[in-house]
């Protein structure tokens, strides 16, 4: 058995075990072995990422005694929704896997939210372990227990909470992921930094190789994005209350995404966005100082370029953050920036401010 290499990211009170290391998927084997003994397991991926991880991870599987089938989902948003669940509970039932049973999500948010989603339901519910691929899987989705699928009139809106056995995080695996990918992730990662890891943001502002798979400075970046996730998910699992936060840069960079039919703007860039509109608009209403205010936008820029947001127009921006407000809300739920690592949430926030915000950045945007 090869020696381990992993560190715990997790703290004793979290439900699940999140461990974090190079070459990790190498013991996947050995580690399921001892989570779930002689279990059937379903491994879940893209038919590109079973190429380059998925077949090596069931060899190791099989050489640990797990009886497992490899199952693939078409990449990209798409196949986040209910014919795909439908099309893995039929595979599931064909090779006969029983509630006793395991399912492995090999991916990035796409794949963990839709197998998730399916072991949530799959006979009430079977064991699930998420192996995520993806910079915001890594640090995001699959942390938290949030799983589910989008339906044709919004994303996200059919869904579960369903716990997994563990999360296993192996870095090396973002050697591969494209840029652009790389790059949503770390606008997300910085997410983290503003709403709760101040060091996480100190880094990220100081250190240009933080951008750059391979480097011991992303993966330090990336444990402390997971432990701050951690803390978010541990103080408030279900989003009843302070979880809310990580809707930071969200309202706005939702509604840049949806205005550009999901083709102009990555989620990342979007996000980027809807954290400088966050930071102006807390300028704006004196939560925070200008010095303060400037050192926050340069470290969302210094992430990536942002792309111009000229073609979007603002109507179409702010019909799209219209339709998200949550059902049922009084008003607008707005994240501010308060401090490094600390944010605020604003209950019934005024329309008028976003629009501002929205047409600053449509201006600015075209500026740089
Ligand atoms: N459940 C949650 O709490 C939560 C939180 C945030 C986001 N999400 C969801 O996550 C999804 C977005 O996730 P994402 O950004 O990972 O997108 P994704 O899953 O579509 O992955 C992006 C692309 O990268 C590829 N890829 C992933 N890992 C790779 C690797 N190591 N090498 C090469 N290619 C790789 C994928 O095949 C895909 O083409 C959205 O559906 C979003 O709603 C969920």
């Amino acid at each position: 058995m090869p020696r381990k290499t992993f560190r715990r990211l997790h703290h004793p009170e979290d439900p699940y075990p999140v461990l974090f290391g190079r070459g990790l998927l190498e013991q996947a084997g050995a580690l399921a072995k001892g989570l779930w003994g002689g279990r059937r397991i379903a491994v879940v991926t893209h038919r590109k990422l079973a190429q380059l991880y998925g077949k090596t991870l069931c060899a190791r599987l099989k050489a640990a005694g797990a009886d497992t089938r490899l199952f693939h989902i078409p990449e990209g948003e798409g196949s986040k929704n209910l014919e795909t669940v439908r099309h893995l509970y039929g595979r599931l039932v064909q090779y006969h896997f029983g509630r006793e049973d395991g399912l492995i999500a090999l991916g990035g948010g796409v794949v963990g939210d839709t197998a998730g989603f399916v072991a949530a339901t799959y006979l009430r519910g079977i064991g699930l372990i998420q192996i995520p691929t993806s910079l915001l899987a890594q640090i995001d989705s699959a942390i938290g227990a949030k799983v589910g699928v989008n339906l044709p009139q919004g994303k996200n809106l059919i869904g579960a909470f369903h716990r997994p056995a563990a999360v296993w995080i192996d870095p090396n695996v973002l050697t591969t992921l494209p840029p652009r990918e790389l790059r949503s992730g770390l606008f997300e990662m910085l997410k983290y930094g503003f709403i709760r890891s101040p060091a996480l943001f100190r880094q990220m502002e100081r250190s240009p190789d933080v951008f750059r798979p391979k480097t011991p400075v992303l993966e330090k970046a990336i444990a402390l994005a997971v432990r701050a996730k951690l803390a978010v998910v541990r103080e408030d699992e279900r989003e009843t209350g302070s979880r809310r936060i990580l809707n930071f840069g969200h309202t706005i960079g939702h509604g840049l995404e949806a205005a550009g039919a999901y083709h102009n703007l990555s989620h990342g860039e979007a996000v980027g966005w809807g954290m400088i509109a966050a930071v102006w608009l807390a300028r704006r209403n004196e939560l925070i100082g200008t010095k303060l205010a400037e050192r926050m936008e340069k470290a969302v820029r210094s992430v990536a370029p942002l792309p111009s947001l000229e073609r979007l127009g603002t109507r179409p921006i702010m019909r799209a953050i219209d339709r998200d407000k949550k059902i049922g809300t009084k008003g607008f739920r707005f994240v501010l920036p308060a401090a490094v690592g600390r944010v605020t949430v604003v209950e019934g926030f005024p329309r008028e401010e976003i629009l501002w915000a929205v047409k600053s950045l449509i201006s600015a945007s075209t500026d740089t």
